[in-house]
């Protein structure tokens, strides 16, 4: 029996959590909790948060405000806060919302539908959010519409053509900025059979593309000490290559230091795997570098970066770039704009440092000045959206295979899809569909995107 309850999940931070919530979804729908698109409507609300930086935290904050009165309205609604500020905060986050039922980490999201039962039966639960240094991500089984009234559709087992799939989560890498390590726990990877498994039933149902996740995908299948639980990363790669019916293989994200020549020679040989690279550098200063804890110098860094081009000249390298760490003078500073020269990335994502709660670098001094760092930012930015244009308007004349994605966003009626590299282009078309591939003639190259016409 359908009984029409509804669950609204809104997701902020990285495509991990994104992942994190569509699982988060389908238990809740075969627990006949029906996805809505209408928080006004829902029964259980899951904010699924991120602690990155500081404004990503404030986000979830004003979010959780807003809410309270919804639940005012409707003293039955179920608020779940679950993700990386929930488990950064735990119990202070309880005391100072008290309109939260639910706090759950992001290694308890299987426990969702237990807790939400024990809310609806008002019984606040405990919040989730012990870090087991054991844990591991529970054993692969299909979204079941067999145990609910609903579609399945609407328990998210529909595929789309695109899908991202968990390899790993959690870091072990303590850079002193960071927040991950203590909101993730260790690393800890799934095991081949269960990703190959889930990536063979995605397929089936359609998926065309997949992103393999993790928080540092290049330590898959490595224990702490160092010796190989399961395959390392390349020859997971080259499994996940044999799956029929997946075209395109892309993975997120890498740490510099754990790029291995091995992973450098899949983007020559393994013909699925496309070329874009996001390879985070934060910053192009070496004494910086190793005030992050970054274990790499930008001349090891550049040979990297030197071999991956050499295996695959077409490969887009993408970045993350922080700008205003502790201690960053103006001379730091231009070595990470004189790296955007070297380099030149197809696009960069950059931050103005900030604090965050159990990170190292809390405890630094010489912080800069928030102007300082702000008028830094802007001048990155600057120029990196000089050398993005640049980077596209290369691409000008040629003929590119674009996976098509839908209705592009212009407004022009135009198809949107995306480059092997990963770059959006906006083209005339006839009819197609979500996950179709069609070859495109690159007629002008803008900053964030492509124009083009089927060739
Ligand atoms: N695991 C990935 C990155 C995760 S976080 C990696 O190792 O590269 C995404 C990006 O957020 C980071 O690459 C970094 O550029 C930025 N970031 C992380 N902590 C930050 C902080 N305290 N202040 C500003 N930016 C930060
Ligand atoms: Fe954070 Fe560094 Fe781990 Fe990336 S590698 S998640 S930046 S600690
Ligand atoms: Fe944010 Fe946590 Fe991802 S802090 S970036 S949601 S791992």
């Amino acid at each position: 029996m359908n009984t029409n309850k509804k669950a609204y999940i809104e997701t902020f931070g990285c495509q991990m959590n994104e992942r994190d919530s569509e699982i988060m979804g389908q238990m809740l729908a075969t627990a006949d909790y029906s996805p809505t698109r209408d928080i006004k409507q829902a029964d259980v609300i899951v904010i699924n948060t991120c602690s990155i930086r500081e404004k990503a935290e404030q986000k979830v904050y004003s979010l959780l405000g807003r809410i309270r009165k919804l639940k005012e309205e409707k003293p039955s609604l179920i608020i779940s806060v679950a993700g990386c500020v929930a488990q950064q905060e735990g119990e202070r986050l309880q005391a100072r919302m008290e309109h939260v039922d639910i706090v759950i980490g992001p290694q308890h999201i299987y426990k969702l539908p237990e807790l939400v039962d024990k809310a609806a039966q008002r019984n606040k639960p405990q919040p989730a959010v012990d870090l087991s240094p054991g844990f591991t991500i529970p054993p692969y089984s299909p979204p079941s519409p067999a145990k609910s009234s609903l579609k399945r559709e609407e328990i998210g087992a529909k595929p789309a053509y695109k899908k991202f799939v968990t390899i790993m989560q959690g870091c072990n890498n303590f850079c002193t900025y960071c927040v991950v390590p203590y909101t993730r726990g260790r690393e800890t990877s799934r095991p081949p059979k269960d990703i190959v498994a889930e990536i063979s039933d995605l397929a089936q149902q359609g998926a065309k593309e997949v992103t393999l996740l993790g928080q540092n995908v290049n330590s898959y299948g490595l224990v702490s000490d160092g010796s190989l639980q399961y395959i390392p990363f390349p020859e997971l790669l080259k499994k996940v290559s044999t799956v029929d019916g997946v075209e395109r293989i892309r993975f997120t994200t890498s740490h510099p230091k754990d790029l291995s020549p091995e992973l450098i020679e899949c983007f020559a040989t393994v013909e699925k795997l496309c070329p874009h690279f996001h390879l985070p550098v934060q910053s192009g200063s070496n004494r910086i570098l190793r005030k992050m804890n970054r274990k790499y110098t930008i001349e090891q860094y550049l040979e990297r970066v030197e071999a991956l081009r050499q295996a695959r000249p077409d490969i887009a390298l993408t970045t993350d770039i922080i700008v205003g760490f502790p201690g960053e003078s103006d001379e730091d500073f231009q070595a990470t704009m004189q790296l955007l020269d070297t380099v030149r990335y197809h696009g960069a994502f950059s931050f103005k440092y900030s604090d965050r709660p159990q990170a190292k670098a809390i405890a630094f001094d010489n912080k800069i000045d928030e102007q300082v760092k702000s008028e830094r930012l802007k001048i990155l930015q600057e120029r990196q959206n000089d050398i993005s244009l640049q980077r596209n308007r290369e691409y000008e004349g040629s003929v590119q295979l674009v996976m098509t994605e839908g209705v592009s966003k212009n407004g022009d009626g135009q198809w949107s899809g995306r480059t092997m590299s990963n770059i959006i282009v906006n083209f005339d078309g006839p009819a197609l569909f979500p996950g179709q591939e069609v070859q495109v003639r690159i007629t002008e190259g803008l900053l964030h995107s492509l124009r083009g016409v089927i060739a």
